[in-house]
C-alpha cells in the first residue's frame, strides 16, 4: 500500500499544501501535479542534469530528490528565477550569447548555473585547484567543471560557458 504524507511545499514563494506519495520524486511533482514544466525529464537517473532546480538556494536533480523530504523548504525552480517581467541576468546573457539550440537543458542549466554562482559568492573552494585558501575564480576551466552534472545534447557548451562567464566576471 502506497504511505503518503501532508507537506507544505513552497515552490517559486508560492505555498502549496500537498499530500505526496512517499515515492514521488520531486520533478514528478512539479511537472505532473503543480504544472511547472521548466524542469525536464531528460533522464531520470541522475544522469543529464536537465531536471534541476534550486532547494534553499543549493543546486539538486529534482528526479533524484523525494519530494516528501522538502517539507517547509523553498524550492526554485526556472520559472521562479526572473523578478516579474525582468529576465534574471543568466537568462538575459543565454539569450545574447545563444547558449542553446533545442532548449531542452536550459532550464537545468540556468538553475545549476544560479546555483553554482551563490557556491562562488559563499567561498566554496576551487574544484580545479582544490585551493581552499582562496575564493575561486570563475575561468571558464571552473566553470566547466562546477557545470559538469549539466549535459547538452546539441553541444552548445561553448556558449554556455560564455553566458555563464559574463554573469560570473
Ligand atoms: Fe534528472 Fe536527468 S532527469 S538528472
Ligand atoms: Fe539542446 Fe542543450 S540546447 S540539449
Amino acid at each position: 500500500t502506497p504511505v503518503t504524507v501532508d507537506i507544505r511545499l513552497s515552490v517559486n514563494r508560492d505555498e502549496h499544501p500537498i499530500t505526496v506519495d512517499t515515492r514521488e520524486t520531486l520533478l514528478d511533482t512539479l511537472r505532473e501535479r503543480l504544472d511547472l514544466t521548466g524542469a525536464k525529464k531528460g533522464c531520470d537517473h541522475g544522469q543529464c542534469g536537465a531536471c534541476t532546480v534550486l532547494v534553499d538556494g543549493r543546486r539538486v536533480k529534482s528526479c533524484l530528490t523525494l519530494t516528501v523530504t522538502l517539507d517547509d523548504r523553498e524550492i526554485t525552480t526556472v520559472e521562479g528565477l526572473a523578478d516579474g517581467d525582468t529576465p534574471h541576468p543568466l537568462q538575459t546573457a543565454f539569450v545574447e550569447h545563444d547558449a542553446f539550440q533545442c532548449g531542452y537543458c536550459t532550464p537545468g542549466q540556468l538553475c545549476s548555473a544560479a546555483g553554482m554562482l551563490a557556491e562562488a559568492a559563499a567561498g566554496w573552494p576551487s574544484v580545479v585547484t582544490r585551493d581552499v585558501s582562496a575564493a575561486p575564480r570563475l575561468d571558464d576551466d571552473e566553470i566547466r567543471e562546477r557545470m559538469s552534472g549539466n549535459l547538452c545534447r546539441c553541444g552548445a557548451y561553448v556558449n554556455i560557458v560564455a553566458a555563464i562567464g559574463e554573469v560570473a566576471r
